[in-house]
């Protein structure tokens, strides 16, 4: 593997090594001293031309548990707002003998633009509305440890995940839906029609408007796992909307999007007891999720930030080191 850019890059030997490794990893997180040597001099640079808490600050705690030097550069506070090009940015942060770049950018394709401009390692940290890949590993890690499969080379082979909300305009269920078939999984998408995008029947899944039907198992079979998305806001009204702003187009009122597709209190009520509910944050409370669903024993919301942690260290330890074993 030379870059991480598209969850449809790894095959399932591949993704399952990734997640054994981040086994691994995690048991890093119960140590009082929380360091490893294999990245020692390596330099990496998170380059995120868009907001981020949880991704650019796990990749940071990843590479520094691994020893290496992390540097982050964001877009604003950078050349970038005095004009500079993509590439000319790029270039210059990698002229400085840098061993990866951590990139995330507004625009989709640009991190695998950005891999075709330089020497060193690329990781995809969401590019746009097309994909997310460390994500969607956190989130097949946090999905085998709920549903059972903790241990190595544990899949979700016949696995039922349901993806609910704005499919349109996420990174996060294009790579959650490949990588989760590569794993065995079915998917369903739910969504209002305005929010499942051109070309969603070419996907590997089945879709639903009704959540409803779905959630209670009438429509597509037994629900193993929920996930979450939420309203981009920002991404909404051709791309001019922000994020906390108004929803213009895709649906109604934000009342009639919660009723229809929040996961409400008596929603919850549909699912058993140890399905386990994802997000992959920022939640809008409220509004795709309640307080009920996102605090409740089946959220899985937390864990999935822990695995951030682990998973991005084996994406950077597979990437940079390049072996397979690791010894904690
Ligand atoms: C996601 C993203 O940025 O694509 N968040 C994340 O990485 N934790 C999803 C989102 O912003 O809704």
């Amino acid at each position: 593997m030379r870059h991480l850019l598209s969850a449809g890059d790894l095959d399932r030997d591949e993704a399952l090594a990734i997640l054994d490794t981040a086994e691994r990893m995690h048991a890093l997180q119960d140590r009082e001293v929380k360091k490893l040597p294999p990245l020692r001099g390596r330099t990496i640079v998170n380059l995120f031309f868009e907001d981020s808490t949880r991704t650019r600050s796990s990749f940071e705690i990843a590479g520094k548990w691994l020893s290496a030097d992390v540097i982050n550069v964001s877009a604003k506070g950078s050349s970038v707002s005095k004009g500079e090009s993509l590439r000319d940015t790029v270039l210059t942060v990698a002229a400085m003998g840098i061993d990866a770049l951590v990139v995330r950018h507004n625009a989709s394709g640009a991190v695998a633009r950005i891999a075709g401009w330089v020497d060193c390692r690329v990781v995809n940290a969401g590019d746009g509305t097309h994909e997310h890949p460390t994500q969607a590993l956190l989130d097949a890690y946090t999905l085998r440890h709920r549903l059972g499969g903790t241990g190595d080379a544990a899949d979700l082979a016949d696995r039922h995940i349901v993806i609910v909300g704005d499919i349109t305009h996420s990174r996060v269920a294009r790579s959650n839906v490949l990588l989760l078939r590569t794993l065995g999984a079915r998917v369903t998408l739910v969504a209002p029609p305005t929010l499942l995008p051109a070309g969603v029947h070419c996907w590997p899944c089945e879709t639903s408007w009704d959540l409803d039907a779905v959630l209670s198992g009438k429509a597509h079979g037994d629900v193993d796992a929920v996930m979450m998305l939420r309203v981009q806001r920002e991404r909404m009204s051709g791309g001019q909307g922000v994020a906390g702003g108004p929803v213009v187009g895709f649906f109604p009122t934000e009342r009639e999007y919660a009723i229809g597709y929040g996961l409400s209190p008596e929603r919850l009520d549909l699912l058993g007891e140890s399905v386990p509910v994802l997000h992959p944050g920022p939640m809008n409370r409220g509004l795709e999720i309640s307080s009920a669903a996102a605090d409740g024993v089946r959220s899985a919301v937390l864990d999935q930030v822990r695995a951030g942690v682990s998973v991005r260290m084996a994406v950077l330890y597979r990437l940079l080191a390049g072996a397979d074993e690791v010894t904690v």
